[in-house]
């Protein structure tokens, strides 16, 4: 089969999020499945972009409303990452920095998805499947069906994976000018509450929709930020399929980014080297329960709550644990966090910003990891915890609740609990510690979450099913 992923994102040219994680390890397990899967995102201007060598394969131009653009199709000509890997330059567009937050992201996704249903359009055959990821590639199936001069790749078969619904690319029907000369019978396929809506759009359209686990589609049913109803309409073409994580780059045997490697036998000690280099960064204390939170600092997350969740944790259970944080986003969390730094030295510390290298050495050393996520579609961030060694500490939502077990049921690994509230983030706090003092028992613990199975083996097979019905 071939398959042609479409996305914003794609470790390692570009990552902002998992998304980026999944674009960069599904289609090369597809590959060693005996598939040819591809990669198309934009061309951004990342050192990536640079390091490597490419060839230009296709040119092409399209009209945008008044404005006729061109485009070039360049690809990676080593395979380097397991996949044929193909960017879209448009000149003044795509060719940024960043992959997000210009004030013409909507026209520049808009652009991108364009040009890459023409340059499809050129191919002199026909891919199995076009699976596009999130809403800022989810026009793409209605634009294969509905544009005149697209209409031949109707009978392609289309996948949309919603990684976060929250996000759905509104548009005013004002943009609906720049979309290709389309069938206007079918402007009900675009719209959502009166405004051009991408992923509702994708929802309707595609031939299958599938979000990244089964308890977020559960919970997308009853709150989708405006798309409940779409989802109950259509749910007999959606399913969950909880994402697997790339055991080439998240491997604590394999892992060069970390200090200190080890495998099942040599945890202990291998954690433990891991964690002094930590704690001699950060000013912590070894012999203290070590608690994480890695990732984006944004209410969805439950960011907002860690000043408080973190001091609370340090006064009233006397410092017996040590925090330490690492991410960006929402500027005031931020700062709350980055100030806390010097009022809990030695018990807390923070690193703002984005690291991937600190990210490893962190799931590597740390003893436990925080996520009290609001909403958290399938989440990667306890996956790679466990195959370190790590303790998830999660609220009970979407793919969080999939794949972690408190330790107070059979056979359990995590710490789990009900809501986003500090008191919860406080209790889970306490639990930690508590295990944590049981040495012996922690050790047998961490010794089973190795032994999980969260490698993308299992649910490429899955994906492939999916396409094949
Ligand atoms: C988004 C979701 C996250 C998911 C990831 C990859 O970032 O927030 O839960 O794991 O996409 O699918």
């Amino acid at each position: 089969m071939e398959i042609i992923h479409v996305s914003a994102e794609c470790y390692p040219v570009a990552k902002v999020g998992g998304l980026g994680d999944v674009v960069g390890a599904l289609p090369k397990y597809q590959n060693k499945l005996g598939h040819i899967a591809k990669v198309v995102m934009p061309m951004y201007l990342t050192k990536y972009l640079y390091e490597h060598q490419f060839e230009v394969v296709h040119k092409g131009s399209f009209g945008m409303g008044p404005y006729h653009l061109d485009y070039t199709v360049i690809k990676e000509v080593t395979n380097h990452n397991g996949f044929d890997l193909y960017l879209v330059d448009i000149f003044g567009l795509l060719d940024r920095e960043n992959v997000y937050s210009y004030d013409d992201d909507t026209f520049r996704f808009l652009s991108f998805q364009i040009a890459v249903t023409d340059w499809i359009s050129h191919w002199r055959h026909h891919p199995d499947v076009v699976h596009v990821h999130d809403h800022h590639t989810a026009l793409i199936p209605f634009m294969m069906q509905n544009c005149f001069d697209y209409r031949h790749l109707a009978p392609i078969k289309t996948v949309l994976t919603i990684h976060n619904a929250q996000y759905q690319g509104w548009m005013g029907w004002d943009m609906a000018q720049n979309i290709p000369s389309w069938d206007q019978w079918k402007w009900g396929l675009l719209d959502w509450d009166k405004n051009i809506n991408s992923l509702a759009c994708g929802i309707k359209c595609a031939s299958k929709v599938n979000t990244v686990s089964n308890g977020y589609l559960e919970e997308l049913m009853r709150s989708a930020n405006g798309l409940e109803f779409l989802f109950n309409l259509e749910r007999q073409k959606c399913y969950g399929i909880v994402n697997g994580i790339d055991t080439e780059v998240w491997n604590p045997t394999l892992d060069s980014y970390i200090e200190s490697n080890f495998e099942e036998d040599t945890i202990e000690a291998g954690k433990l080297a891991n964690k002094q280099i930590l704690c001699n960064q950060f000013n912590l204390d070894i012999n203290k329960p070590l608690i994480v939170f890695i990732g984006r600092l944004v209410e969805d997350k439950g960011a907002d709550l860690l000043p408080a969740g973190i001091s609370d944790s340090i006064i009233y259970m006397q410092g017996k644990m040590n925090f330490l944080v690492l991410g960006s986003g929402n500027k005031n969390i931020e700062s709350s966090l980055d100030s806390m730094s010097h009022h809990y030295f030695g018990y807390y510390n923070s690193r703002i910003g984005y690291n991937e290298k600190l990210a490893h050495q962190m799931y590597a050393g740390a003893d436990f990891l925080l996520m009290p996520s609001r909403v958290e579609p399938c989440g990667l961030n306890q996956l790679y915890a466990l195959a370190y060694g790590t303790m998830p500490m999660v609220r009970r939502t979407g793919g969080l609740k999939d794949t972690v077990k408190d330790i107070g049921e059979e056979g359990g690994f995590g710490i789990c609990f009900n809501d986003t509230t500090v008191g919860e983030i406080c209790h889970a706090v306490y639990r930690a510690i508590n295990i944590f003092d049981e040495q012996k028992s922690f050790a047998l613990i961490r010794k089973r979450m190795l032994a999980i199975d969260h490698s993308w083996e299992k649910s490429a097979e899955i994906y492939l099913n999916l396409y094949k019905s």
